[in-house]
């Protein structure tokens, strides 16, 4: 009698333990990772950093995130903040190899000379020996100087400097020229994209050609975060506007990297992986689109 009873209890056992783990393995965590084209991963969630003030302003908003368990930081030349990332990473005292570092190449550093040159100033800002992600800001400065750029990527590449290389703000016409001339292919097109800029398109056919999506801005910078649809959808699920947002954005399978200074948003930007949107509350935001960008648009230039 005991005997079966016990045979019954580890069935039992085995059979929630089975649920248990597919479920598990199909909800996401603030270390959930992508896989990239190359075989290498990058997290999906993490911290950006543009207007974040150099200096200790942005110094302490990198610190309280790798505190908060953000393993991913997106900067760039451009946000003149490369050190204080680089400084709060020492400060941290996280091993170098579990936290994901990306930057990028300023426009008016492109060109092959100088995009070499503009990596090693990268890295001496950073205090890095190694880059997880470098990525080619714009399209902006034309055909030769980004062609000429790329081919410095997969120079500091092949010499074991950088793990992967990526573009920016690029249109579909933009990657089509790349691939015509590439040996290493990007692993993500970093774009902006929220509710109100969907870019359905070009992120149908940056899928078809295996380039990851990195979705900038999710939260439309603040500017929409009194839309009605919004506010519905945050009181139903009892969560703030923003972090319906960066669900959103995870659910729809973007790399995504909000931007705080503020040490409680940092915090409930990353407490987002406690609950899901359900589908027509996704479609929702998905018809939320204007075409509404917030900054620059360079997927449309030559
Ligand atoms: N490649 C490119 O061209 C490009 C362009 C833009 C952005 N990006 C990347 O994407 C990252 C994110 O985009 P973003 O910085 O443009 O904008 P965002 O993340 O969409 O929004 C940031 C703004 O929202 C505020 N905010 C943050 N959390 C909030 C919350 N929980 N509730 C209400 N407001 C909140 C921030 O203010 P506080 O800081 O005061 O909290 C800031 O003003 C950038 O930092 C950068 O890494 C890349
Ligand atoms: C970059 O740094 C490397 C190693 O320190 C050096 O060999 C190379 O000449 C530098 N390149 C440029 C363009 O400054």
């Amino acid at each position: 009698m005991s005997g079966q009873l016990g045979a019954v209890l580890a069935l039992t056992l085995a059979i929630l333990t089975y649920y248990y783990c597919q479920h598990e393995s199909n909800m996401l965590s603030i270390t959930s990772k992508v896989k990239l084209n190359n075989g290498n991963t990058i997290p999906q969630f993490g911290l950006g950093v543009y207007q974040a003030k150099p200096g200790e302003v942005a110094e302490n908003a990198v610190l309280i995130a790798l505190k908060t368990g953000y393993r991913f930081i997106d900067t760039a030349a451009g946000y003149r903040n490369e050190k204080d990332v680089g400084e709060a990473l020492k400060k941290s005292g996280i091993p170098r190899e579990e936290v994901f570092i990306s930057t990028k190449v300023n426009n008016c550093d492109q060109g092959y000379k100088k995009t070499l040159a503009a990596f090693n100033n990268s890295m001496e800002q950073l205090g890095l020996d190694y880059l997880d992600l470098y990525l080619l800001h714009s399209p902006n400065p034309g055909p030769r100087k980004r062609k000429e750029s790329w081919l410095a990527l997969e120079e500091l590449v092949k010499k074991g400097l950088i793990r992967n290389i990526g573009v920016s703000n690029y249109g579909k016409h933009h990657l089509d020229e790349l691939l015509e001339y590439c040996t290493i292919k990007p692993v993500v097109n970093q774009i902006e994209i929220h509710p109100w800029l969907t870019r359905v398109e070009l992120v149908e056919y940056c899928r078809k050609l295996n380039i990851a999506v990195e979705a900038y801005s999710p939260l439309a910078k603040g500017k929409k975060l009194d839309d009605e649809r919004l506010l519905n959808l945050a009181r139903k699920y009892s969560k703030e506007p923003a972090q319906i947002l960066l669900r959103w954005s995870l659910q729809h399978g973007y790399i995504v990297f909000p931007k705080s200074d503020r040490e409680e948003r940092i915090k409930t930007n990353a407490d987002i992986f406690n609950f899901e949107l359900d589908n027509d509350d996704m479609k929702v935001l998905d018809d939320c689109d204007e075409y509404f960008t917030t900054g620059w648009d360079p997927t449309k230039n030559p």
